[in-house]
């Protein structure tokens, strides 16, 4: 994978991501190994929208590595405004060794990597957020021990979060069922992709529109937010059409009692989901966004060529 960019988790194969989750899994038990592995490596992070964790995950996952981390806040110049966006990665490929982005347009994310020599990783667009689904897998394996014909349940909406969990667990052999409202069903081109790998993969992807059926069985649940960033003009519309699938009590006791409750963060409290859920005894997602360090520290050592010791991860 050195070399490569990660703007889609359709970019990696079935393989990769087992190989990345292994390798996130060693970085967080086995720090010191790893704390030199990007010695002097630069890393710029070109962010169109607001962050607490990718941002502060990346960076101290870099800075625990040897490397730096470099933040252009672009949320008052998006990307391709001043200059074009071909224009900025022929530079700031000259001076950095990967590029990190979040922005609005997926397709922004695609230009700067068909014109950069250097990685481009995509840190959130409106159509994908690869880096979380790879933590949140990271997660699963942590807490169950095998993701493999494991039950993922996303109830909410059919955004980034969820186009990046359906491929990602539809690569890792997870069944993952959707339930939506109607009409914020997921992206058809990412529903096509996800069923082609569970067919390989032996997993299923099902949509629904029925919250209540879709926890039946489940061993995890996740939710995100209704209103993405970008979306806000649509809050008002989206409350009402959203409030039936909020993960509260009544919903988690659907489930059965070993599930555990997961969510990107940050959450709208008392919105898609209830602060017992959020707050109580089944909710990991303070691991996940711990994760989100460790995954990302193996997806830089991937990209970037860091592996101290690649033996170690040969034959998975
Ligand atoms: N989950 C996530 O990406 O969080 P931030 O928006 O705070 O980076
Ligand atoms: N779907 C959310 C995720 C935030 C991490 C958004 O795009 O705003």
């Amino acid at each position: 994978m050195a070399g490569e960019d990660l703007c889609s988790i359709s970019d990696l194969s079935s393989s990769e991501v087992r190989a990345l989750l292994k390798i996130g899994h060693d970085v967080k038990r086995n720090p010191r190994d790893y704390r030199h592995a990007l010695d002097a490596k630069q890393m710029v992070l070109m962010f169109e929208k607001a962050s607490l964790r990718t941002r502060l995950s990346f960076e101290t996952g870099i800075n625990t590595m040897g490397g730096n981390a470099i933040f252009v806040d672009q949320t008052n110049s998006p990307l391709g405004e001043r200059e074009s966006i071909a224009d900025v990665a022929k530079n700031v490929e000259r001076w950095v060794d990967v590029i990190v982005l979040r922005t609005y347009a997926h397709d922004t994310i695609t230009e700067m990597a068909a014109n950069s020599r250097v990685p481009v990783i995509n840190a959130l667009s409106d159509f994908e957020h690869p880096c979380q689904a790879l933590a949140d897998f990271l997660t699963l394996q942590e807490h169950f021990g095998t993701v493999n014909g494991l039950n993922l349940t996303y109830v909410g909406d059919g955004n980034n979060v969820c186009h990046s969990l359906m491929l990602t667990g539809a690569q890792l052999g997870a069944n993952v069922t959707v339930a939506t409202p109607r009409g914020y069903s997921p992206d058809i081109e990412i529903v096509t992709k996800a069923r082609e790998l569970a067919e390989v993969n032996g997993c299923e992807i099902k949509l629904l529109q029925d919250p209540h059926a879709a926890v039946e069985g489940a061993d995890a649940i996740y939710t995100d937010v209704c209103v993405s960033m970008g979306m806000e003009h649509e809050s008002t519309k989206r409350a009402p059409i959203f409030r039936p699938f909020q993960v509260n009590e009544t919903l988690m006791s659907e489930a059965p009692s070993h599930a555990v409750f997961m969510h990107c963060l940050p959450a709208h409290r008392n919105a898609e989901v209830s602060d017992v859920v959020l707050d109580g005894p089944q909710s990991i997602v303070f691991d996940q966004a711990e994760n989100r360090m460790h995954a990302q520290k193996a997806l830089l050592l991937l990209l970037l060529g860091g592996l101290p010791n690649v033996t170690k991860f040969s034959g998975q």
